[in-house]
């Protein structure tokens, strides 16, 4: 990360490279910009949704480095060089992934502000854990925060696109 020229005090920026969905991103930044307002305002990936702003809710969250992380909560300069996904990554070739896809099958898809975190979050685990509990499942979301309605149907989502790459479909 290397700090650009001729700018000073609060306004000086910073550039950075973000490897985000596959492409990468020479950016300028502030030293106290969030990743999430870079996602959302400089790159335009606004299915990354701020709901709390305050690392309580995750509407934010994105894949770093494979790990679901709420995007509030980083510096975009944390983030220099390392590789990012988003909901509009998850999906490949106008292919929705196969969470994606169980999550429609069992009516889990809830508003666009939880739901892009959820996808995320249960991508992750059956990244890390393919054959998930009931029980890790429901750990796996516990940061995704929905006010409206159970979680049941999320639950039953994400265990059943376990069953899917089970079969490699
Ligand atoms: S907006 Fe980041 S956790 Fe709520
Ligand atoms: S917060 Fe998204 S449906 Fe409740």
């Amino acid at each position: 990360m290397e700090c650009i020229e001729n700018n000073t005090g609060r306004d000086k920026r910073y550039a950075i490279q973000l490897i985000v969905n596959g492409d990468s991103y020479n950016i300028a930044v502030k030293a106290n910009t969030l990743l999430v307002n870079v996602l959302r305002d400089q790159l335009n990936l606004t299915g990354t949704k701020k709901g709390c702003e305050l690392g309580n809710c995750g509407s934010c969250t994105v894949l770093l480095d494979g790990e679901p992380v709420d995007s509030c909560l980083i510096l975009a300069i944390e983030a220099d060089g390392h590789e990012i996904i988003t909901v509009e990554g998850v999906a490949k070739n106008s292919q929705l992934d196969t969470v994606q896809q169980a999550f429609i099958d069992n009516a889990a898809v809830q508003c666009g502000f939880c739901t892009p975190g959820m996808i995320l979050s249960a991508k992750a685990l059956l990244t890390r854990n393919p054959h998930p509990t009931e029980t890790e499942v429901r750990e796996a979301i516990a940061g995704n925060f929905c006010r409206c309605t159970g979680y049941v149907n999320i639950v039953k989502a994400v265990l059943a696109a376990a069953v899917t790459k089970d079969r490699g479909a």
